[in-house]
């Protein structure tokens, strides 16, 4: 049985990087939103609950609140600034609103000796952390006692020792607080006492096991991108349940130089996994003829693969199961206080809407992973090194980073761009510190001169960020020496372009992608 530690969601924005700290430290983590946190004792038998921040202000009626029962479960819990109010206010203790906003970087003060602090901090130590809030602790319950402060917040950790309950009003979890991790580490291991065994290898066979049981006899087809997360899910599924799984890889045409050959090579060579390649560059293209609006290019795409896929898997006489590479961003609904529908930015394009239209269930292995960590399992597999550290790849592909429409010839001139910039990239050390870089090719001819004659070709924009999940982005920090090279050889070798620029948006408000 897995130790599991739960995180209750109470809405943070970072409440994702408290389980990534928890399964750093070697245990498994998983969050539940607060309004599903009565059933999670006997769904997950926790051994140690996390009380997440969140938006929202104890003080009002009708605001968030941990569930009866992990308080008097026993378990060891650990507060986090709105979770150590909750705390607070649900065991009597007082917490007042307003006057004493705290944002950002504060510096706190140790008090007393805690567990929580053990090899981190001692009495009088002063150290950095990361505030964020508007309310603060005024009155302890009964059997708690203050062992850190900030001028912000006399109560800025809290701890009852003897029931294993602690709060702190600063985010342990984000790197703007150094010594987080450690908090973090020590509450799992020293207060819940949970050993460090949780590895991808633990992973591996524990959802092997779990495949063959969902899975059955039926067979099972998946997607392949060309992307890391349907490569690792598939060869883990073959792991479990060999011969019974056919992947299906559509090439719309859409790829970077190269990808799908790899992709082939690697599933039919080296796994021996039965795969479909589906040639269907020239239907993909035909269908974009003309299609210039950002949107309904992703829906073109989107519709033709899915037909495309529907054929292919029609063919294979009928499946079960559809596997795809759903990662646990994508899976953690945040909680929403206002219950509005988001606003739709893009469409994103995977094989989303053919489960109910083929009547299929769903495998998905990487449900509770991060991509980090599905990088660390396809390692595990035996994937090449090369392939699990790739960059995200769009479904929509090249069709998206060329703005306008698109054409044969202008997917030439980009795969030559792109491949030269990686190319250097990659010669200069930097593509494991880069989330993603690409090339885009914009619709916009400019005049210049080669040799003595004139040019009029296009421009070429260049993009690497850097990022956590993709959710927000900073552009990378080239050397404008760097830059230099890379334009000089776009320019150079790539007939079609004779000017390069470079993208210094950041996500938001860009977004990483152009379209
Ligand atoms: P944006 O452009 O929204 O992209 O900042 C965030 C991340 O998502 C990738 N992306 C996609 N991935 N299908 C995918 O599988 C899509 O339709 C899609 N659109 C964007 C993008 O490359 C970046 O990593």
């Amino acid at each position: 049985m897995t130790n599991t530690v739960l995180i209750i969601d109470f809405g943070s924005q970072v409440t994702q990087l408290i389980a990534r700290r928890v399964r750093e430290a070697g245990v498994y983590s998983e969050i539940v939103p607060f309004n599903q946190a009565e059933g999670a004792q006997e769904r997950l038998s926790p051994k140690a609950v996390i009380l997440s921040g969140g938006p929202a202000s104890v003080t009002e009626m009708g605001t968030p609140r941990a569930p009866e029962w992990v308080w008097a479960s026993g378990l060891p819990v650990l507060g986090i600034c709105y979770g150590e109010q909750a705390m607070v206010e649900q065991l009597g203790g007082g917490v007042e609103g307003g006057h004493s906003r705290e944002f950002g970087r504060a510096e706190i003060e140790v008090t007393a000796d805690c567990p929580l602090f053990e090899g981190v901090w001692s009495p009088r130590d002063r150290d950095q952390v990361w505030m964020s809030h508007g309310d603060r602790v005024t009155g302890l319950p009964e059997g708690f006692e203050v062992v850190a402060v900030s001028e912000g917040a006399p109560f800025a950790a809290i701890a009852n020792e003897e029931r294993r309950f602690y709060g702190v009003q600063f985010h342990p979890e984000v790197v703007h607080t150094p010594r987080g991790a450690a908090l973090i580490s020590n509450f799992v291991h020293k207060i819940a006492g949970l050993p460090g065994d949780w590895t991808m290898a633990h992973f591996r066979t524990a959802e092997i096991t779990k495949i063959r049981e969902q899975v059955g006899t039926s067979r099972v087809i998946s997607g392949l991108s060309g992307g890391v997360d349907s490569a690792v899910a598939s060869v883990l599924i073959h792991e479990a349940i060999g011969d019974q799984l056919t992947c299906i890889f559509v090439d719309h045409g859409l790829l970077r130089a190269s990808e799908a050959e790899e992709v082939v090579e690697m599933f039919r060579g080296a796994y021996n996994i039965p795969l479909v390649h589906v040639d269907a560059r020239e239907r993909f293209l035909s269908a974009l003829d003309g299609v210039a609006d950002p949107e309904k290019k992703r829906k073109t795409i989107g519709g033709l693969f899915i037909e495309v896929f529907e054929e292919e898997a029609g063919k294979l006489g009928g499946a079960g199961f559809l596997a795809q590479g759903t990662l646990y961003p994508d899976v953690i609904e945040s909680v929403s206080f206002t219950g509005g529908p988001s606003v739709t930015i893009k469409s994103h394009h995977n094989v989303g809407g053919l489960p109910e239209r083929m009547n299929l269930k769903l495998v998905e292995p990487l449900r509770e992973l991060f991509k980090d960590e599905v990088r660390v399992l396809g390692r595990e597999l035996g994937l090449p090194d090369a392939f699990v550290s790739r960059h995200p790849f769009p479904g929509p592909g090249l069709a998206i980073r060329m703005p306008g429409e698109v054409t044969v010839e202008k997917l030439e001139i980009l795969r030559k761009a792109d491949q030269i910039y990686l190319e250097e990239i990659r010669k200069a050390d930097l593509y494991n510190e880069i989330w993603q870089a690409f090339a885009v090719l914009l619709p916009v001819r400019s005049v210049g001169v080669m040799g003595d004659s004139r040019t009029y070709d296009y421009v070429c924009a260049l993009r690497a960020v850097t990022s956590m999940d993709g959710m927000t982005a900073d552009y990378f920090d080239f050397s404008h020496e760097f830059l230099g090279r890379a334009s000089t050889r776009i320019i150079n070798e790539v007939n079609g372009i004779n000017r390069v620029v470079y993208d210094i948006t950041s996500k938001p408000p860009g977004t990483i992608e152009w379209e």
